[in-house]
């Protein structure tokens, strides 16, 4: 399929383009969350009638569009087949309504979650913001999500795959409840993942998102070890990741790095939203007239991806090329998707950038991976993981 197929007049990323391209160049009009809940609200119903056929037809129009075969983007890591490296990272999804049908929008991956073990509202509203000119956001959701027992049936529902037989692959990631303490937070993890390990490919364990007071403590290798030792024991604990903040400093990466050998973790992601304003702190929100400065919440988007590729790099160096690693964070096109590839991530996920561009960024990135495996006469993308090979125009 041609590159520009994905932009025809008909196709799914023309038609973003030309009803949200205007509503997402702007700060203020459409709230950002009101936006998605809408957009997910419909992607849910179809994923519910995904075998009726006037839906099935509709989302094969959208797979003929978005989808990209290619045999040399393939990879298994840690058990599970990746058809591509892309991904839909964790929090767009996060009662998972929309599970079987994210690989019709070319995603080799989705993460479902947060989810929590207890249903909870999250923050106050409005707890998302749009920096247009910045092509960034500013969240504090604070993990709201309808809770573990509550997504294994809206899974049920939809009557996915059993794991290792679904198109794409489908991750889990699970967080702490807000009620829970610190001290309890490995049986609160441990309750979610046990009820949902048998739908999830793979499982992460978030311990870096900023708007769960006291959450990132969990990074702290002591708190860590213990926590995984715990959900090791269980039964039957699916592969398992850690999400990690790109606040860490140098040591506690390596920390990190070290402990997912030790415990054979199958992988870390990196990185969560940022606390750091990123050279944005005098930046004001419309909303409320504040700066960044003065508001809570992560920062996500472009002005992420450099600190994201550092700590890919630095994880790399301490954990070496048998860890998987997932870049995320600030990935908008297919030379940042490459440049994370080549700094050492197997696979990278898209949020804020998938938002921002639409949905044709999927086939564009895979595209342009395609392009780049051509030019430096490679077999497949495990080739360039690692490898610091450039992006060739
Ligand atoms: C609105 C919003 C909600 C998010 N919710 C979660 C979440 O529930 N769990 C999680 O691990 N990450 C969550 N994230 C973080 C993203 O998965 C991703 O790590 C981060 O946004 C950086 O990627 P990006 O620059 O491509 O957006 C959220 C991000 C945004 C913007």
């Amino acid at each position: 399929m041609s590159p520009s197929s994905s932009v025809g007049p008909l196709g799914s990323g023309a038609f973003y383009q030309r009803w949200l391209g205007p509503l997402l160049a702007r700060d203020e009009g459409l709230d950002a969350e009101q936006l998605s809940q809408v957009a997910l609200t419909a992607l849910g119903q179809a994923s519910l009638r995904r075998r009726w056929p006037g839906v099935s037809s509709v989302l094969d129009g959208v797979a003929a569009d978005l989808q990209r075969r290619d045999l040399r983007l393939e990879q298994v890591l840690f058990g599970c087949r990746f058809p591509n490296p892309v991904g839909l990272a964790a929090g767009f999804d996060k009662n998972g309504v929309a599970a079987g049908i994210w690989d019709r929008f070319g995603f080799g991956f989705a993460e479902v979650g947060t989810v929590t073990w207890y249903g909870q509202p999250g923050n106050p509203k409005p707890r998302l913001f749009r920096l247009a000119e910045e092509q960034a956001a500013l969240n504090r959701m604070g993990f709201n999500n309808d809770g573990a027992q509550a997504l294994l049936k809206t899974l049920d529902r939809q009557r996915l795959e059993p794991p290792g037989q679904r198109p794409a692959v489908l991750g889990i990631n699970v967080g702490k409840s807000k009620v829970t303490s610190i001290e309890q937070a490995p049986d609160d993890y441990a309750a979610s993942l046990e009820l949902l390990a048998p739908m999830a490919d793979y499982a992460v364990i978030n311990v870096s998102s900023p708007n769960t007071p006291g959450l990132r403590d969990l990074q702290d290798s002591v708190q860590l070890r213990r926590l995984v030792e715990r959900l090791r024991r269980l039964a039957a604990c699916p592969p398992l990741l850690v999400k990690i903040a790109p606040d860490l400093d140098d040591e506690s990466i390596d920390a990190i790095a070290r402990l997912a050998y030790e415990e054979g973790l199958a992988g870390v992601i990196a990185v969560n939203t940022s606390l750091d304003r990123l050279g944005l702190a005098q930046r004001r929100l419309v909303q409320t007239g504040r700066t960044l400065a003065e508001e809570a919440g992560g920062l996500s988007g472009v002005p992420l991806r450099g600190r994201a590729i550092e700590v890919i790099r630095r994880l790399r160096a301490g954990a070496g090329p048998a860890l998987p690693l997932v870049g995320v964070g600030g990935i908008d096109s297919p030379e940042s998707a490459w440049e994370r590839i080549v700094a050492g991530a197997s696979l990278v996920q898209l949020y804020t950038g998938w938002i921002f561009q639409g949905p044709d960024l999927v086939p564009r990135i895979l595209e342009g991976l395609e392009g780049q495996l051509d030019r430096h006469g490679l077999r497949s993308i495990r080739e360039a993981v690692g490898s610091g090979l450039p992006w060739q125009a």
